[in-house]
Protein backbone atom coordinates (compact mmCIF):
# COMPACT_ATOMS: atom_id res chain seq x y z
CA UNK A 1 0.00 0.00 0.00
CA UNK A 2 1.74 2.92 -1.37
CA UNK A 3 1.16 6.42 0.02
CA UNK A 4 -1.07 8.09 -2.89
CA UNK A 5 0.61 10.97 -5.46
CA UNK A 6 -2.04 13.13 -4.36
CA UNK A 7 -0.68 13.20 -0.83
CA UNK A 8 3.33 13.55 -1.52
CA UNK A 9 3.70 9.92 -2.08
CA UNK A 10 5.51 8.04 -5.75
CA UNK A 11 3.12 8.34 -8.96
CA UNK A 12 2.41 4.96 -10.48
CA UNK A 13 3.87 6.60 -13.48
CA UNK A 14 5.14 9.68 -15.06
CA UNK A 15 5.65 8.80 -18.45
CA UNK A 16 3.36 10.50 -20.39
CA UNK A 17 0.52 8.86 -22.89
CA UNK A 18 0.36 8.54 -26.50
CA UNK A 19 -0.26 12.34 -27.47
CA UNK A 20 -2.63 13.54 -30.96
CA UNK A 21 -2.82 13.68 -33.59
CA UNK A 22 -0.31 11.57 -35.37
CA UNK A 23 1.02 11.48 -38.94
CA UNK A 24 3.61 10.66 -41.19
CA UNK A 25 5.34 11.16 -44.81
CA UNK A 26 1.56 10.66 -46.36
CA UNK A 27 0.35 14.14 -44.38
CA UNK A 28 3.12 16.08 -45.40
CA UNK A 29 3.13 14.45 -49.28
CA UNK A 30 -0.30 15.42 -49.60
CA UNK A 31 -0.01 18.97 -48.17
CA UNK A 32 2.57 19.86 -50.62
CA UNK A 33 1.02 18.34 -53.50
CA UNK A 34 -1.99 20.54 -52.60
CA UNK A 35 0.13 23.42 -52.31
CA UNK A 36 1.79 23.29 -55.51
CA UNK A 37 -1.01 22.39 -57.35
CA UNK A 38 -2.48 26.08 -56.97
CA UNK A 39 -5.89 24.04 -56.54
CA UNK A 40 -6.80 24.81 -52.78
CA UNK A 41 -10.06 24.93 -53.08
CA UNK A 42 -12.28 22.45 -53.91
CA UNK A 43 -14.24 24.27 -56.21
CA UNK A 44 -10.82 23.62 -58.48
CA UNK A 45 -9.11 20.33 -56.71
CA UNK A 46 -10.15 16.66 -56.94
CA UNK A 47 -8.95 15.77 -53.47
CA UNK A 48 -12.23 16.61 -51.41
CA UNK A 49 -14.58 14.86 -54.13
CA UNK A 50 -12.23 12.09 -54.16
CA UNK A 51 -12.18 11.86 -50.48
CA UNK A 52 -16.01 12.85 -50.54
CA UNK A 53 -16.46 9.12 -52.33
CA UNK A 54 -13.82 6.92 -50.30
CA UNK A 55 -15.78 7.53 -47.16
CA UNK A 56 -18.97 7.43 -48.55
CA UNK A 57 -18.00 3.81 -50.08
CA UNK A 58 -16.51 2.79 -47.08
CA UNK A 59 -20.08 4.27 -44.86
CA UNK A 60 -22.33 1.94 -47.67
CA UNK A 61 -23.70 5.54 -48.11
CA UNK A 62 -24.45 6.84 -52.13
CA UNK A 63 -23.69 10.11 -51.28
CA UNK A 64 -20.89 12.35 -49.26
CA UNK A 65 -20.75 16.14 -49.06
CA UNK A 66 -18.02 17.80 -47.05
CA UNK A 67 -18.27 20.61 -45.30
CA UNK A 68 -16.39 22.74 -42.80
CA UNK A 69 -16.55 21.29 -39.46
CA UNK A 70 -19.23 18.12 -37.80
CA UNK A 71 -21.46 21.68 -36.61
CA UNK A 72 -21.91 22.69 -39.91
CA UNK A 73 -22.70 19.12 -41.10
CA UNK A 74 -25.67 18.64 -38.26
CA UNK A 75 -26.83 21.85 -39.44
CA UNK A 76 -27.40 21.54 -43.24
CA UNK A 77 -28.19 17.68 -42.83
CA UNK A 78 -31.16 19.03 -40.67
CA UNK A 79 -32.29 21.97 -43.10
CA UNK A 80 -31.46 19.20 -45.61
CA UNK A 81 -33.56 16.92 -44.00
CA UNK A 82 -36.44 19.89 -44.63
CA UNK A 83 -36.55 20.83 -40.88
CA UNK A 84 -36.97 23.87 -39.49
CA UNK A 85 -39.08 26.74 -37.62
CA UNK A 86 -41.50 25.81 -35.08
CA UNK A 87 -40.54 21.77 -35.84
CA UNK A 88 -39.64 19.66 -32.46
CA UNK A 89 -36.31 17.41 -32.91
CA UNK A 90 -35.69 15.01 -30.31
CA UNK A 91 -31.99 14.48 -28.92
CA UNK A 92 -30.31 13.05 -25.65
CA UNK A 93 -29.22 15.19 -22.68
CA UNK A 94 -25.64 14.07 -22.60
CA UNK A 95 -23.99 15.13 -26.11
CA UNK A 96 -21.85 18.26 -27.29
CA UNK A 97 -23.52 21.97 -27.71
CA UNK A 98 -23.56 21.48 -31.17
CA UNK A 99 -26.22 18.50 -31.23
CA UNK A 100 -28.62 20.95 -29.60
CA UNK A 101 -27.33 24.54 -31.23
CA UNK A 102 -27.45 23.37 -34.74
CA UNK A 103 -31.00 22.25 -34.48
CA UNK A 104 -31.83 25.62 -32.80
CA UNK A 105 -29.84 27.55 -36.11
CA UNK A 106 -32.72 25.85 -38.03
CA UNK A 107 -35.51 27.45 -36.40
CA UNK A 108 -36.58 24.52 -34.76
CA UNK A 109 -36.94 23.30 -31.00
CA UNK A 110 -34.11 21.17 -29.01
CA UNK A 111 -36.81 18.75 -27.04
CA UNK A 112 -34.36 16.33 -24.84
CA UNK A 113 -34.98 12.75 -23.63
CA UNK A 114 -32.88 10.65 -21.01
CA UNK A 115 -29.35 8.90 -21.51
CA UNK A 116 -29.52 4.95 -21.35
CA UNK A 117 -27.07 4.65 -18.82
CA UNK A 118 -25.46 1.31 -19.83
CA UNK A 119 -24.54 2.96 -22.97
CA UNK A 120 -24.78 7.22 -22.64
CA UNK A 121 -26.56 7.19 -25.46
CA UNK A 122 -30.44 8.40 -26.23
CA UNK A 123 -32.74 5.90 -24.26
CA UNK A 124 -35.04 4.53 -26.52
CA UNK A 125 -37.52 3.56 -23.94
CA UNK A 126 -38.52 7.58 -22.84
CA UNK A 127 -38.54 8.90 -26.52
CA UNK A 128 -42.49 8.15 -26.88
CA UNK A 129 -43.79 10.38 -24.36
CA UNK A 130 -41.97 13.18 -25.45
CA UNK A 131 -43.62 13.42 -29.19
CA UNK A 132 -45.85 15.65 -29.71
CA UNK A 133 -47.69 16.89 -33.33
CA UNK A 134 -44.43 19.10 -34.12
CA UNK A 135 -41.98 16.63 -33.54
CA UNK A 136 -40.26 15.97 -36.92
CA UNK A 137 -36.97 14.39 -36.63
CA UNK A 138 -34.60 12.21 -33.84
CA UNK A 139 -31.11 13.25 -33.52
CA UNK A 140 -28.98 10.42 -31.80
CA UNK A 141 -25.69 10.85 -30.72
CA UNK A 142 -23.45 7.74 -31.14
CA UNK A 143 -21.62 8.90 -27.86
CA UNK A 144 -17.67 8.17 -27.71
CA UNK A 145 -18.49 6.04 -30.83
CA UNK A 146 -20.87 3.25 -29.53
CA UNK A 147 -23.67 2.99 -31.56
CA UNK A 148 -27.17 4.13 -30.36
CA UNK A 149 -29.97 1.34 -30.90
CA UNK A 150 -31.02 1.98 -34.20
CA UNK A 151 -33.38 -0.60 -34.76
CA UNK A 152 -35.45 1.27 -31.64
CA UNK A 153 -34.99 4.13 -33.22
CA UNK A 154 -35.97 3.10 -36.77
CA UNK A 155 -39.37 1.58 -35.59
CA UNK A 156 -39.96 5.08 -33.47
CA UNK A 157 -38.83 7.20 -36.49
CA UNK A 158 -41.30 4.92 -39.06
CA UNK A 159 -43.90 4.46 -36.52
CA UNK A 160 -44.40 8.40 -36.13
CA UNK A 161 -43.10 9.73 -39.68
CA UNK A 162 -39.85 11.26 -38.18
CA UNK A 163 -36.22 11.82 -40.34
CA UNK A 164 -33.65 10.42 -38.31
CA UNK A 165 -30.15 12.36 -38.40
CA UNK A 166 -27.34 10.65 -36.54
CA UNK A 167 -24.92 12.62 -34.60
CA UNK A 168 -21.93 10.36 -35.29
CA UNK A 169 -19.20 13.33 -34.85
CA UNK A 170 -17.59 11.00 -32.90
CA UNK A 171 -18.34 7.55 -34.46
CA UNK A 172 -16.11 7.08 -37.65
CA UNK A 173 -17.10 3.49 -38.97
CA UNK A 174 -18.73 2.10 -36.01
CA UNK A 175 -21.68 -0.32 -36.81
CA UNK A 176 -24.74 -1.12 -35.77
CA UNK A 177 -25.78 -4.71 -36.52
CA UNK A 178 -23.15 -4.79 -39.65
CA UNK A 179 -24.67 -1.49 -40.33
CA UNK A 180 -22.51 1.52 -40.45
CA UNK A 181 -23.89 4.33 -38.44
CA UNK A 182 -23.95 7.46 -40.16
CA UNK A 183 -25.11 5.82 -43.20
CA UNK A 184 -28.87 4.24 -41.68
CA UNK A 185 -31.34 7.10 -40.53
CA UNK A 186 -31.93 9.95 -43.28
CA UNK A 187 -28.44 11.12 -43.08
CA UNK A 188 -25.30 11.37 -41.05
CA UNK A 189 -22.75 13.96 -39.48
CA UNK A 190 -19.22 13.27 -38.95
CA UNK A 191 -16.69 15.46 -37.38
CA UNK A 192 -13.00 16.06 -38.14
CA UNK A 193 -11.62 18.64 -35.46
CA UNK A 194 -8.59 18.47 -33.92
CA UNK A 195 -9.43 15.66 -31.21
CA UNK A 196 -11.25 12.97 -33.32
CA UNK A 197 -10.07 9.76 -34.50
CA UNK A 198 -9.31 11.04 -38.46
CA UNK A 199 -8.92 15.07 -38.11
CA UNK A 200 -7.80 17.38 -40.28
CA UNK A 201 -7.85 20.14 -37.16
CA UNK A 202 -11.50 21.25 -38.72
CA UNK A 203 -13.28 19.37 -41.02
CA UNK A 204 -17.24 17.53 -41.18
CA UNK A 205 -18.86 15.19 -43.37
CA UNK A 206 -22.53 14.83 -44.22
CA UNK A 207 -23.62 11.25 -45.20
CA UNK A 208 -26.74 10.06 -47.51
CA UNK A 209 -28.63 7.55 -49.27
CA UNK A 210 -31.40 9.94 -49.90
CA UNK A 211 -30.89 11.64 -53.27
CA UNK A 212 -33.19 14.97 -52.30
CA UNK A 213 -31.29 15.60 -48.89
CA UNK A 214 -27.99 15.10 -50.25
CA UNK A 215 -29.10 17.41 -53.04
CA UNK A 216 -30.22 20.36 -51.20
CA UNK A 217 -27.27 19.66 -48.57
CA UNK A 218 -24.46 20.06 -51.69
CA UNK A 219 -26.59 23.57 -52.25
CA UNK A 220 -26.83 24.89 -48.94
CA UNK A 221 -23.22 23.83 -48.27
CA UNK A 222 -22.36 25.48 -51.75
CA UNK A 223 -24.29 29.03 -51.83
CA UNK A 224 -27.13 27.66 -53.03
CA UNK A 225 -26.55 26.59 -56.32
CA UNK A 226 -27.36 23.67 -58.58
CA UNK A 227 -25.47 20.46 -58.83
CA UNK A 228 -23.82 21.39 -62.95
CA UNK A 229 -25.88 24.80 -62.45
CA UNK A 230 -24.32 28.15 -63.49
CA UNK A 231 -21.54 29.63 -61.20
CA UNK A 232 -23.24 33.04 -60.57
CA UNK A 233 -27.18 31.58 -60.17
CA UNK A 234 -28.61 31.08 -56.29
CA UNK A 235 -31.43 28.95 -55.72
CA UNK A 236 -31.95 28.90 -51.49
CA UNK A 237 -30.47 30.42 -48.80
CA UNK A 238 -26.91 29.11 -48.25
CA UNK A 239 -23.47 29.59 -47.43
CA UNK A 240 -19.75 28.99 -48.25
CA UNK A 241 -19.53 25.76 -45.58
CA UNK A 242 -16.88 24.21 -48.37
CA UNK A 243 -13.75 22.42 -47.52
CA UNK A 244 -10.31 23.04 -48.63
CA UNK A 245 -8.29 20.45 -50.29
CA UNK A 246 -5.63 20.91 -48.07
CA UNK A 247 -8.13 19.45 -45.75
CA UNK A 248 -9.03 16.77 -47.56
CA UNK A 249 -5.48 15.64 -48.47
CA UNK A 250 -4.94 15.35 -44.65
CA UNK A 251 -8.04 13.29 -44.24
CA UNK A 252 -7.20 10.79 -46.83
CA UNK A 253 -3.82 9.69 -45.45
CA UNK A 254 -5.46 9.95 -41.91
CA UNK A 255 -8.60 7.49 -43.20
CA UNK A 256 -5.70 5.23 -44.88
CA UNK A 257 -4.44 5.08 -41.27
CA UNK A 258 -7.51 4.32 -39.17
CA UNK A 259 -8.04 0.66 -39.57
CA UNK A 260 -4.54 0.51 -38.25
CA UNK A 261 -4.86 2.58 -34.71
CA UNK A 262 -8.58 1.28 -34.64
CA UNK A 263 -7.13 -2.23 -34.09
CA UNK A 264 -4.52 -0.86 -31.49
CA UNK A 265 -7.92 0.81 -29.55
CA UNK A 266 -10.16 -2.25 -29.73
CA UNK A 267 -7.29 -4.28 -28.42
CA UNK A 268 -6.49 -1.83 -25.13
CA UNK A 269 -10.56 -0.84 -25.39
CA UNK A 270 -10.95 -5.29 -24.72
CA UNK A 271 -7.93 -5.33 -21.68
CA UNK A 272 -9.15 -2.20 -19.89
CA UNK A 273 -13.01 -3.57 -19.97
CA UNK A 274 -11.94 -7.18 -18.68
CA UNK A 275 -9.38 -5.28 -16.13
CA UNK A 276 -11.59 -2.79 -14.87
CA UNK A 277 -15.11 -4.90 -14.43
CA UNK A 278 -13.32 -6.72 -11.85
CA UNK A 279 -12.87 -3.62 -9.57
CA UNK A 280 -15.90 -2.93 -7.40
CA UNK A 281 -17.37 0.39 -7.86
CA UNK A 282 -16.39 0.92 -11.61
CA UNK A 283 -19.06 -0.18 -14.25
CA UNK A 284 -17.77 -0.76 -17.41
CA UNK A 285 -19.93 -0.08 -20.13
CA UNK A 286 -22.80 -2.11 -22.11
CA UNK A 287 -21.07 -4.37 -25.22
CA UNK A 288 -24.38 -4.90 -27.01
CA UNK A 289 -23.60 -7.61 -29.24
CA UNK A 290 -25.27 -5.51 -32.23
CA UNK A 291 -22.25 -3.08 -31.58
CA UNK A 292 -20.53 -4.65 -34.51
CA UNK A 293 -17.86 -1.99 -34.21
CA UNK A 294 -17.30 0.64 -32.15
CA UNK A 295 -14.55 3.71 -33.33
CA UNK A 296 -13.98 3.89 -29.47
CA UNK A 297 -13.30 7.89 -29.75
CA UNK A 298 -13.64 7.95 -25.85
CA UNK A 299 -13.45 5.34 -23.51
CA UNK A 300 -16.07 5.56 -20.64
CA UNK A 301 -16.70 4.09 -17.33
CA UNK A 302 -18.60 4.52 -14.44
CA UNK A 303 -17.58 5.69 -11.32
CA UNK A 304 -19.46 4.19 -8.01
CA UNK A 305 -17.82 6.40 -4.82
CA UNK A 306 -19.41 3.99 -2.39
CA UNK A 307 -16.69 1.78 -3.19
CA UNK A 308 -14.28 4.45 -2.74
CA UNK A 309 -15.07 5.58 0.70
CA UNK A 310 -17.62 8.28 -0.97
CA UNK A 311 -14.42 10.19 -2.31
CA UNK A 312 -16.31 12.35 -5.05
CA UNK A 313 -15.50 12.24 -8.16
CA UNK A 314 -13.86 15.25 -9.32
CA UNK A 315 -11.16 14.05 -5.97
CA UNK A 316 -10.68 11.21 -7.53
CA UNK A 317 -10.26 12.43 -10.56
CA UNK A 318 -7.60 14.84 -9.20
CA UNK A 319 -6.13 11.76 -7.59
CA UNK A 320 -5.62 10.46 -11.00
CA UNK A 321 -3.81 12.90 -12.01
CA UNK A 322 -1.59 13.16 -9.80
CA UNK A 323 -0.65 9.65 -10.49
CA UNK A 324 0.48 10.38 -13.93
CA UNK A 325 -3.45 9.42 -15.71
CA UNK A 326 -4.73 11.25 -18.73
CA UNK A 327 -8.45 11.27 -17.82
CA UNK A 328 -11.46 13.28 -18.52
CA UNK A 329 -14.82 13.95 -16.44
CA UNK A 330 -16.04 14.76 -19.60
CA UNK A 331 -19.12 17.26 -19.33
CA UNK A 332 -19.32 18.82 -16.16
CA UNK A 333 -23.01 19.87 -16.57
CA UNK A 334 -25.96 18.31 -18.59
CA UNK A 335 -26.87 21.06 -22.36
CA UNK A 336 -29.86 21.98 -20.77
CA UNK A 337 -28.55 24.01 -18.28
CA UNK A 338 -25.88 25.64 -20.63
CA UNK A 339 -26.19 29.23 -20.18
CA UNK A 340 -27.26 29.75 -23.97
CA UNK A 341 -30.24 26.70 -23.21
CA UNK A 342 -30.95 27.92 -19.80
CA UNK A 343 -31.57 31.22 -20.91
CA UNK A 344 -32.76 31.11 -24.29
CA UNK A 345 -30.18 33.42 -25.27
CA UNK A 346 -30.85 32.41 -29.15
CA UNK A 347 -31.39 35.95 -30.63
CA UNK A 348 -29.19 38.53 -31.77
CA UNK A 349 -26.36 39.27 -29.00
CA UNK A 350 -27.66 36.82 -26.96
CA UNK A 351 -31.57 38.40 -26.18
CA UNK A 352 -33.60 35.53 -24.99
CA UNK A 353 -36.64 34.13 -27.41
CA UNK A 354 -39.26 33.07 -25.26
CA UNK A 355 -40.15 29.54 -26.84
CA UNK A 356 -42.51 28.15 -24.03
CA UNK A 357 -39.49 26.06 -22.41
CA UNK A 358 -38.01 25.95 -19.38
CA UNK A 359 -34.94 24.33 -20.15
CA UNK A 360 -33.23 24.40 -16.61
CA UNK A 361 -36.24 22.53 -15.42
CA UNK A 362 -36.32 19.23 -18.10
CA UNK A 363 -35.09 16.65 -15.26
CA UNK A 364 -32.80 14.35 -16.49
CA UNK A 365 -31.72 12.04 -13.96
CA UNK A 366 -29.21 9.36 -15.90
CA UNK A 367 -27.79 13.23 -17.55
CA UNK A 368 -27.29 14.28 -14.41
CA UNK A 369 -25.57 11.60 -12.57
CA UNK A 370 -23.21 10.64 -15.81
CA UNK A 371 -22.11 14.71 -15.37
CA UNK A 372 -21.86 15.28 -12.08
CA UNK A 373 -21.00 11.56 -10.26
CA UNK A 374 -19.78 8.88 -12.41
CA UNK A 375 -19.00 9.45 -16.10
CA UNK A 376 -15.18 9.26 -16.09
CA UNK A 377 -13.00 9.32 -19.71
CA UNK A 378 -10.16 8.09 -21.16
CA UNK A 379 -9.85 9.84 -24.41
CA UNK A 380 -8.69 7.67 -27.72
CA UNK A 381 -5.22 9.01 -27.38
CA UNK A 382 -4.79 6.74 -24.04
CA UNK A 383 -6.01 4.05 -26.10
CA UNK A 384 -3.08 3.89 -28.38
CA UNK A 385 -0.86 3.29 -25.80
CA UNK A 386 0.78 -0.29 -24.67
CA UNK A 387 -0.55 -3.13 -22.90
CA UNK A 388 1.78 -1.82 -20.17
CA UNK A 389 0.08 1.49 -20.41
CA UNK A 390 -3.53 -0.04 -20.00
CA UNK A 391 -2.16 -1.76 -16.93
CA UNK A 392 -0.80 1.67 -15.43
CA UNK A 393 -4.36 2.95 -15.70
CA UNK A 394 -5.52 -0.12 -13.50
CA UNK A 395 -2.94 -0.03 -10.81
CA UNK A 396 -3.72 3.85 -10.44
CA UNK A 397 -7.46 3.07 -9.73
CA UNK A 398 -6.80 -0.17 -7.44
CA UNK A 399 -4.24 1.98 -5.79
CA UNK A 400 -6.30 5.04 -4.93
CA UNK A 401 -9.29 2.66 -3.98
CA UNK A 402 -7.15 1.32 -1.33
CA UNK A 403 -5.90 4.45 -0.02
CA UNK A 404 -9.42 6.22 -0.64
CA UNK A 405 -9.95 6.58 3.48
CA UNK A 406 -6.25 8.63 3.50
CA UNK A 407 -8.52 11.46 1.00
CA UNK A 408 -11.69 11.73 3.50
CA UNK A 409 -9.77 12.35 6.30
C1 LIG B 1 -21.27 14.57 -30.41
C2 LIG B 1 -20.72 15.72 -31.20
N1 LIG B 1 -21.53 16.40 -32.03
C3 LIG B 1 -21.09 17.42 -32.76
C4 LIG B 1 -19.77 17.83 -32.73
C5 LIG B 1 -19.36 19.03 -33.51
O1 LIG B 1 -18.28 18.80 -34.38
P1 LIG B 1 -17.26 19.98 -34.72
O2 LIG B 1 -16.46 20.28 -33.50
O3 LIG B 1 -16.45 19.42 -35.84
O4 LIG B 1 -18.05 21.16 -35.15
C6 LIG B 1 -18.87 17.13 -31.90
C7 LIG B 1 -17.43 17.44 -31.85
O5 LIG B 1 -16.86 18.28 -31.30
C8 LIG B 1 -19.35 16.07 -31.11
O6 LIG B 1 -18.54 15.41 -30.29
Amino acid sequence: MSKLAILGGEPVRTRPFPTWPVHDQDELNGLIDVLKSNEWGSTKGQRVKQFEQHYAEYHDAKYGICVNSGTTALYLALKAAGIGCGDEVLLPGYTFIATATSIIDTGAVPVFVDIDPDTYNIDPAQIEEKITDKTRAIMPVHFAGRPADMTALLAIADKYDLKIIEDAAQAWGSEWNGRKVGAIGTAGCFSFQSSKNITAGEGGIILSNDEETAQFARSYSNCGRLANGVWYEHYYLGGNYRMTEFQAALLQAQFNRYPQLKAIRDKNALLLDAHLSRIEGVKTMKNDPRVTSNSRHIYIWRYQKEAFNNVPKDKFINAMRKEGMYISPGYSIPLTVQPVLKNLAFGPRGKRVDIGIDYASVSLPETEKACYDEAIWFTQNVLLGTEEDMLDIVKAIVKIQENSKDLVK
